[in-house]
C-alpha cells in the first residue's frame, strides 16, 4: 500500500531543496582539495565532462524513478522489479555511510565559526592551528555532537518547512559571499599562478586517479547513487518539468563547486606559495587557506564569522537531506514513526562518527589501506560503492527495466529534449567507463597500481 507523500509546493521548491542537498561539503571543501591535490585544470575538465554525461543521465534516473514510484530509493527499485530489490539497499547503504562523517566535517566548519565570532582569525591562520585542533581528542567531538544536534533538530520540523524555507535563504546568500571572496582572493600578488594552475589543463596529468577522483567527486557532490535524489523524485510533482529541473540543479552545483575552487586555489599560492605539499593538504586544505585569507583582510573576524555561517548552513542542508534519507528509508522499510527513526539514526551516528573523529588523534594508529578512518570511510563510499550503484543502475535501467521507462516519466510533462543522449549514455557509455573505474580504483587501494 502506498502512504501518502508530502510533496513540493512547486518546482522551484524542489529545483532550491534538491540543490540544498547538492550544495555542501561536497562543493566547498571537498572539491577544491581534490582539484588543487589532482592538476588543477585537468581535475576541472574531467569534472566538468563527467559532469555533462554521467552526471545528467543518472541525475534525471534518479529523479524519475523517485517520481515514478513515490518511494525512497530500496522501495523504489523492489517496486519496479522484485528481483532488483538489493540496488536499492546498496544505495542506501551509502548515506549511512557518509553521514557520520560528514557530521565531524560539519563539527569543524562549526568550531571555525566560533572561532571567527571570538576574534580567533589571527590565531586560526597559523599554519598546524588546524592539525592541532583535529588531533585533540574532546574539542573536535564536542562539535561534531553539536552539529548532529542541529542537523537532527532541522529533520525533526519535516521536509516542508525545514529544508524549503532554508535552502530558499541561504544559497543565493551563499553565492554572493563566495563570490566576493574570491574577487578579493584574486587581487592577491601571486594568485595568477594559481589561476592559472587552476584553468589550464595539463594533460600531462590525467591518469587513472584523476578520472577515480573527479567521478567519486562528482556523484559526492550532486548527491548521486546513493538514492538521495529518488527520494526528492518521490516528492516531486508530476507536472514540474523533471529534465529542466535536473539541469537548473546540476549547474547551480558545478557553479558552486568552480568558484569554490577558484576561492580556494589562487589563494593556495598567494597565501602558501602553491607547491605540492600546499597543494596537496587534502581535507585540512579549505581549513588552512581560507583563515589566512580573512586575516589578511580588514574586518577578517566578521568576514570569516559570515563565511563560516553560510558554509554551516550550506553544510546543515546537506546533512538534513542525507539524515531525512536515512529516516525515510527506515520508514519505508519498517514502518518506523519518523521522529523515533531520527533518534535512533542520530545515536547511531554518535557511536560511529566518535572513532572517526578519534582517527586524526588518538585513535590514528587505526590505519586501513594507509588511510585515516575519515579518508577510509570517504573511499568506501565514493570510491567503491558509488561506482557499484552507479552501474547497477546503468544496467538495470539500460538493460532490464529499458530506457524507456524513465524517458516516459520525463516525457509526462513536456518534451525531453536529451532523449537519445540519455539512452546511450544509460546503457554504453557509463556502465563501460564505471567498470573500468571501479576496478582501476580497487587495484590501486591494494597497492597492485603505483600512480
Ligand atoms: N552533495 C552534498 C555536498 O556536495 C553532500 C551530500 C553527500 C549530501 C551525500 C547528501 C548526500 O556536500
Amino acid at each position: 500500500m502506498e502512504k501518502k507523500r508530502s510533496n513540493f509546493s512547486s518546482k522551484l521548491g524542489f529545483v532550491l531543496a534538491a540543490a540544498g542537498s547538492a550544495v555542501g561539503l561536497g562543493n566547498l571543501w571537498r572539491f577544491p582539495y581534490l582539484a588543487a591535490k589532482y592538476g588543477g585544470g585537468i581535475f576541472l575538465l574531467v569534472y566538468l565532462v563527467l559532469a555533462i554525461t554521467f552526471g545528467f543521465a543518472l541525475m534525471i534516473t534518479e529523479v524519475a524513478i523517485g517520481r515514478k514510484t513515490r518511494l525512497s530509493a530500496i522501495g523504489a527499485f523492489k517496486k519496479l522489479d522484485k528481483k532488483f530489490g538489493f540496488i536499492g539497499i546498496v544505495a542506501s547503504l551509502v548515506p549511512v555511510i557518509i553521514v557520520p562523517y560528514y557530521c565531524i566535517i560539519g563539527g569543524w566548519v562549526t568550531k571555525y565559526l566560533g572561532v571567527f565570532l571570538t576574534g580567533g582569525a589571527k590565531a586560526a591562520s597559523a599554519d598546524d592551528y588546524f592539525t592541532g585542533f583535529i588531533t585533540k581528542p574532546g574539542e573536535p567531538l564536542i562539535w561534531f555532537v553539536v552539529f548532529l544536534l542541529l542537523t537532527a533538530g532541522v529533520v525533526l520540523v519535516g521536509v516542508q518547512k525545514g529544508i524549503e524555507k532554508a535552502s530558499k535563504i541561504i544559497m543565493p546568500c551563499l553565492l554572493v559571499l563566495t563570490i566576493g571572496i574570491t574577487v578579493y582572493g584574486l587581487f592577491q600578488p601571486g594568485a595568477m599562478d594559481g589561476v592559472l594552475y587552476y584553468l589550464k589543463p595539463d594533460f600531462s596529468r590525467l591518469s587513472g586517479t584523476t578520472v577515480l577522483a573527479a567521478m567519486g567527486q562528482l556523484f559526492y557532490s550532486m548527491s548521486l547513487a546513493m538514492g538521495i535524489m529518488i527520494t526528492y523524485g518521490s516528492y516531486m510533482q508530476t507536472e514540474d518539468h523533471l529534465e529542466s529541473s535536473v539541469r537548473q540543479i546540476e549547474i547551480f552545483d558545478t557553479v558552486i563547486a568552480f568558484l569554490a575552487g577558484l576561492m580556494i586555489i589562487p589563494a593556495v599560492f598567494a597565501f602558501s606559495g602553491g607547491d605540492a605539499a600546499a597543494l596537496g593538504k587534502g581535507p585540512s586544505l579549505m581549513f588552512v587557506t581560507l583563515p589566512k585569507v580573512f586575516d589578511s583582510m580588514a574586518f577578517g573576524n566578521v568576514i570569516g564569522a559570515v563565511f563560516f555561517i553560510m558554509v554551516l548552513f550550506a553544510a546543515l542542508t546537506s546533512a538534513i537531506s542525507l539524515l531525512e534519507t536515512v529516516v525515510s528509508i527506515i520508514h519505508d522499510k519498517w514502518g518506523i514513526e519518523r521522529r523515533k527513526g531520527t533518534v535512533i539514526i542520530t545515536l547511531l551516528i554518535m557511536l560511529v562518527g566518535a572513532p572517526i573523529s578519534l582517527g586524526f588523534g588518538v585513535l590514528d594508529f587505526i590505519a586501513p589501506l594507509g588511510m585515516s578512518l575519515l579518508d577510509f570511510f570517504d573511499f568506501i563510499s565514493n570510491s567503491i560503492l558509488m561506482p557499484i550503484v552507479a552501474f547497477l543502475t546503468c544496467i538495470f535501467v539500460g538493460f532490464v527495466m529499458k530506457p524507456k521507462i524513465i524517458t516516459d516519466e520525463v516525457e509526462k510533462n513536456g518534451k525531453f529534449k536529451a532523449k537519445g543522449y540519455y539512452s546511450v549514455i544509460i546503457k554504453f557509455i557509463a556502465p563501460v567507463c564505471l567498470i573500468a573505474i571501479l576496478v582501476f580504483s580497487i587495484l590501486e587501494a591494494l597497492g597492485m597500481i603505483v600512480v
